[in-house]
C-alpha cells in the first residue's frame, strides 16, 4: 500500500496548500491512506473542528497532533465524537479523546495510526513513550490485528527519535517524526524494515519562524522583551511530508521518500 504523512499544517497558508492539493496527490500516487499532523492549523495553535472536517473532506484518514492539542478548547470536546482526530497516547490517564486508532484504508488494510509525544525538552511529566509505544504494539501488533501500523512522534530531540525509531524497528511501518517543523534529510527504512525520517517538516511558510511571522520570535531573542502575540505567517506554503510504500505482505516499508512542494525549499515528488 502507499502512503502518505503530511507534517504540522501551520496557519490559514498550511492547512489551505494541504486543502488545495491533496485531493489530486492522491489521484495522481493512488495514495491508499493519508495522515496529516494538524496541531498548527488554527492560526498555529491547535485545531478546530471545521479545520478537521475540512482536512477529512479533502482526503486525510487521520488527524494527528501534539503539544498544541488542547490550544483551541473546543478540540477537548470534539475529540470525543471524531474518531479520526488523535491525541498524544501518553496523556495521563483520563483524558480525552483517543492515543491511537485502527483505521480500514483504500485497499482495505487495516492500519493502527499512533501519536506518542517525546519527553526531552518538552513535557518532561507525560508518560514514557517508550512504555506507551509497547502497549500499543501488544494491543495490536503489526501482522496480527494490523496490515500497517503509522507512528507520528512528537518530539524536539533528534536523539530521542532515533532511539524511538530502532526502539520499533521491525515493528511499525513508519515511524515519522513531527513537532520541528523542518524536513530532515534522514529518510532512510532502518534494519528491521520500519520506514523513519526525523522530521516531515511543515505545510507552511518558510519564510518564517517555524510557520510563525518572525518578527516577533527575532524580537524576543534579541530584546528578551514581548512586544506582541505570535501569529502565524501568511505567503505561500510549502507542502512537506514523506511517501511510504508498505509491503502488503509484511506490514514493513519497501521504500520512504520526501514530498515537497511549494515556493520555498527544493521540490521532491515521490517515484512509485
Ligand atoms: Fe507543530
Ligand atoms: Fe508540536
Amino acid at each position: 500500500m502507499r502512503l502518505l504523512f503530511l507534517g504540522d499544517m501551520v496557519g490559514r497558508t498550511g492547512r489551505t496548500v494541504v486543502w488545495e492539493k491533496l485531493p489530486g496527490l492522491i489521484e495522481e500516487y493512488g495514495f491508499d491512506f493519508v495522515a496529516v499532523n494538524g496541531e498548527n492549523a488554527a492560526g498555529g495553535f491547535g485545531i478546530t473542528e471545521e479545520i478537521y472536517l475540512k482536512t477529512i473532506d479533502a482526503g486525510a484518514d487521520v488527524v494527528t497532533t501534539g503539544n498544541h492539542v488542547w490550544d483551541q478548547r473546543e478540540a477537548l470536546s470534539f475529540c470525543e465524537r471524531q474518531d479520526r482526530f488523535i491525541r498524544p497516547a501518553n496523556f495521563p490517564d483520563g483524558a480525552p479523546g483517543r492515543g491511537s486508532g485502527i483505521y480500514v484504508a483504500r485497499n482495505g488494510a487495516r492500519v493502527l495510526v499512533t501519536n506518542i509525544m517525546g519527553r526531552i525538552f518538552m513535557s518532561p511529566d507525560l508518560d514514557d513513550p517508550f512504555m506507551t509505544v509497547e502497549k500499543a504494539l501488544a494491543a495490536c501488533p503489526l501482522g496480527e490485528q494490523a496490515d500497517a501500523v503509522v507512528i507520528d512522534f512528537h518530539a524536539e530531540a533528534t536523539s530521542e527519535k532515533q532511539c524511538f525509531g530502532h526502539f520499533v524497528d521491525g515493528r511499525a511501518s513508519l515511524v515519522v517524526g513531527t513537532h520541528t517543523h523542518i524536513p530532515t534529510a534522514d529518510y532512510q527504512i532502518l534494519n528491521g524494515g520500519t520506514a523513519y525520517i526525523s522530521d516531515a517538516g511543515m505545510c507552511g511558510d518558510y519564510d518564517s519562524s517555524l510557520g510563525m511571522d518572525k518578527e516577533e520570535p527575532i524580537n524576543r531573542f534579541v530584546s528578551k522583551i514581548p512586544k506582541g502575540r505570535f501569529e502565524a505567517a501568511t505567503g505561500p506554503a510549502t507542502l512537506c511530508g514523506v511517501a511510504v510504500e508498505i509491503s502488503d505482505r509484511t506490514g514493513l516499508a519497501e521504500t520512504i521518500q520526501p514530498l515537497r512542494i511549494g515556493p520555498r525549499l527544493e521540490e521532491s515528488l515521490p517515484v512509485f
